[in-house]
C-alpha cells in the first residue's frame, strides 16, 4: 500500500471511529456531545470527562445528560450548561448539578471530590429551561451554533475548573 493510499484508510478509519463516537438515541432525537478539559490558560486539573446529550422531541422534550467525570478533581460544587456570549457574562442555561428549585445557583453541600472516576448522568427535562431564560427552540438554535459549554465549578475555581463545548450531530434538530 503507499503512503497515501495507507494515510487515506486511516483518516477513514478516523471519520468510522468519529461518526461511531455520538450516543445511541432514538429516531428523530437531538444529540450531542462535550469534551471535558482544564480550561486553557485558566485553571490546572487534573479531572477531564465527556458528555452525552440526548434530547427527545419535539413533545415531550426529555432526555438524558450522561456525565462521566475522570481523572482527578477536587470539591465539585456545581455542573451547569452555559451559553458562551460574553457580553451577557456567559449566562448559566441549565443546572444540571444540582438541581435548584428555582433560577439561582445553588453549591453542592457537601461538594463531590473523587479519585478515578464520578458518574454525575443526570435526566433532562426540556420544560426547566424557561427558569432559566431559554424556550427550547432557543435553546436548540444555540446549541446547532455551538454556543453552549458543559462548566464544572469547583472550590478552587468557582468560576470552572473543566470545561467543554457541546457540539450537536447535524441536522441538529428533532425528526
Ligand atoms: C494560552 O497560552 C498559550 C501558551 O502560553 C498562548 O500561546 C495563548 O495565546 C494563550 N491563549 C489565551 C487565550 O490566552
Ligand atoms: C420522556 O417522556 C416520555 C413520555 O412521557 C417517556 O416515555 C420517556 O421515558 C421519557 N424519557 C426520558 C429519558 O425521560
Ligand atoms: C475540599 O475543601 C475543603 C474545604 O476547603 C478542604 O478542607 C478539603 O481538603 C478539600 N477536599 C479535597 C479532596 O481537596
Ligand atoms: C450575545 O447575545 C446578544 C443578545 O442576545 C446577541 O445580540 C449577540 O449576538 C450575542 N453574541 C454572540 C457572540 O453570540
Amino acid at each position: 500500500m503507499s503512503a497515501r493510499a495507507l494515510t487515506t484508510a486511516l483518516l477513514l478509519v478516523g471519520l468510522v471511529a468519529a461518526a461511531s463516537a455520538w450516543p445511541k438515541a432514538p429516531a428523530g432525537a437531538v444529540v450531542a456531545t462535550a469534551r471535558l478539559a482544564a480550561v486553557r490558560n485558566l485553571t490546572t486539573s487534573r479531572g477531564h470527562g465527556r458528555v452525552e446529550f440526548v434530547i427527545n422531541g419535539p413533545e415531550p422534550v426529555n432526555g438524558t445528560v450522561s456525565i462521566a467525570l475522570n481523572g482527578v478533581m477536587a470539591n465539585i460544587t456545581m455542573v451547569h450548561i452555559h451559553q458562551r456570549n460574553a457580553s451577557l457574562n456567559n449566562p448559566v442555561r441549565l443546572d444540571l448539578v444540582p438541581r435548584t428549585p428555582s433560577a439561582a445557583p445553588v453549591l453542592l453541600d457537601p461538594p463531590y471530590s473523587y479519585n478515578g472516576g464520578l458518574d454525575l448522568t443526570t435526566a433532562f427535562d426540556g420544560a426547566r429551561l424557561a427558569r432559566w431564560g431559554l424556550s427550547v427552540e432557543e435553546f436548540l438554535f444555540l446549541l446547532k451554533r455551538d454556543k453552549l459549554y458543559v462548566n464544572v465549578h469547583t472550590l478552587s475555581y468557582p468560576g470552572g475548573e473543566i470545561q467543554g463545548m457541546l457540539k450537536c450531530k447535524q441536522p441538529c434538530r428533532f425528526g
